[in-house]
């Protein structure tokens, strides 16, 4: 990993507080969320009701697993607002995720919450190494999406400047970069490459860029990719977590010292891992389905939210708060290819291994004489693009099909292929699995 430009900058006292005074604010808080969200949401009160919990049964911090999950279903049930706990006269902003299937989601924030936001945002950029005097490129896109206007507001907040290009428009993001001498990008992992394929198309050497610090996240990526990112583009390469749900991006983040995974900012999002098939709560360590309750929102109490993300636990490395492990994909993601589960990260994780190849890829999975087949799609690195012959890039596909079956456990095909043949996502999240299977 490249060194460290920059550190954190002073952690505010809660960061280092004991666990102890950390213990005492989220119980408080916690029970201030259950009791807002049982005596302002109809459909809380009715989940609660028939779970047998009422808020003042939470005693202690251990309690909360006696209350019942949310899911994305509840959120879909009362769309769009049905589970806002403050009247719309108190609502000063609403995004809301695409949903590839069915209705989107809807979330909702006070002008307090919108200040929380901020606060949490600005956090994580301070522990990225951001402070005041930087420019920060915001490349995450702005609209209801919450990545553009939370790293927006984040940036801000801290008193950095910012630039608010949103997502796409490659040439003009590097014009940017070339002429406004951002010291900061922020955007998903997967774009960070692309703007650094223009860059080089440009003639913009590595590490030739005023950028020293990026903060990625809103898609799963490796610690491979972090080194490759880090590399191209000569900066240290933070992740930030978040959901919008939960927040939006700033309920966890890296500190730069550390790169160990996001810290999570507990103080307002509390965090549990259980057991995905039977809701267990399992003890820190342990993998399992994040799970968030919010500790001070006030227009949409999120309580125990299953987030599908899966993670694990651990102490804290950077201050007081707990970290997860970077996130290695979505039960949703999970592939299950004859019979063998497989997260796209692992197969990330396998192609980056080999020096000749980089993050670009996409995986095709379809079914011949029924059976699964799974086409992998990957980019050599650009430098080679043109010096690569045919056989040598069908060596390369061989080697790294070789490590995905002794690794993964699949047989694959790999196609190894040259600068630019697989499709950039511009704006919003990578699609690394195309399944052509039938339903
Ligand atoms: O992606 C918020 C965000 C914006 C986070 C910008 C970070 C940066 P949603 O669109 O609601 O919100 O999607 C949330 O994205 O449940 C994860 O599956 C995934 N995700 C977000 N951050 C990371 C990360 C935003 N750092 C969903 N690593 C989450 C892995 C991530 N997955």
């Amino acid at each position: 990993m490249t060194k460290v430009t920059h550190p954190a900058g002073k952690r505010e006292q809660i960061e280092t507080a004991s666990r102890d005074e950390l213990h005492a604010l989220q119980l408080q808080r916690m029970q201030w969320s259950l009791r807002h969200a049982y005596e302002n949401v109809p459909h809380y009160r009715a989940k609660f009701d028939q779970a047998g919990v009422r808020p003042e049964d939470l005693r202690t911090l251990s309690d909360l697993g006696k209350f019942p999950f949310t899911t994305k279903a509840d959120l879909r049930e009362t769309y769009p607002y049905g589970l806002f706990a403050v009247p719309m006269r108190d609502v000063i902003r609403v995004h809301a995720s695409s949903g590839t299937t069915g209705r989107p989601t809807v979330v909702g924030y006070t002008r307090n919450d919108i200040d929380t936001w901020g606060k949490v945002m600005a956090r994580s950029m301070r522990a990225a190494g951001v402070t005041a005097d930087d420019i920060v490129l915001n490349s995450y896109g702005y609209g209801l999406f919450t990545g553009g206007l939370g790293a927006h507001y984040g940036a801000e907040t801290l008193g950095a400047a910012v630039i608010p290009m949103s997502g796409g428009q490659t040439e003009k993001q590097v014009q940017l970069i070339r002429e406004f001498s951002p010291t900061v990008v922020m955007c998903t992992p997967s774009y960070s490459l692309t703007i650094a394929d223009e860059l080089t198309r440009q003639g913009v050497g590595k590490g030739e860029t005023s950028l020293r610090v990026g903060i990625f996240g809103a898609e799963p990526w490796t610690n491979e990719m972090r080194r490759e990112i880090e590399e191209r583009l000569g900066i240290d390469a933070v992740d930030v977590y978040g959901l919008s749900e939960v927040m939006g991006p700033g309920v966890a983040c890296e500190y730069v010292e550390c790169k160990d995974g996001p810290h999570v900012w507990e103080d307002h999002f509390y965090p549990e891992v259980i057991d995905p098939d039977t809701g267990e709560v399992l003890p820190d360590g342990a993998d399992g389905e994040l799970v968030f309750t919010s500790l001070t929102k006030e227009a949409l109490p999120i309580i125990r939210y299953r987030t599908r993300d899966l993670t694990r636990l651990l102490p804290g490395t950077g201050g007081v708060m707990r970290r997860m492990v970077k996130i290695t994909g979505r039960s949703d993601d999970m592939l299950i290819i004859r019979g063998v589960n497989v997260f796209p990260t692992q197969i990330e994780e396998v192609l980056l291994k080999n020096p000749n190849l980089c993050a670009q890829y996409q995986i095709q999975v379809s079914r011949e004489e029924h059976l699964d087949k799974i086409d992998v799609y990957v980019e050599v690195k650009p430098e080679l693009s043109d010096k690569l012959t045919t056989s040598g890039r069908e060596a390369i596909g061989r080697d790294a099909a070789h490590h995905i079956k002794s690794l993964v456990g699949v047989s694959a095909q790999v196609h190894v292929v040259e600068t630019d043949k697989i499709e950039r996502t511009l704006v919003g999240k990578a699609k690394r699995v195309i399944d052509r299977r039938p339903k």
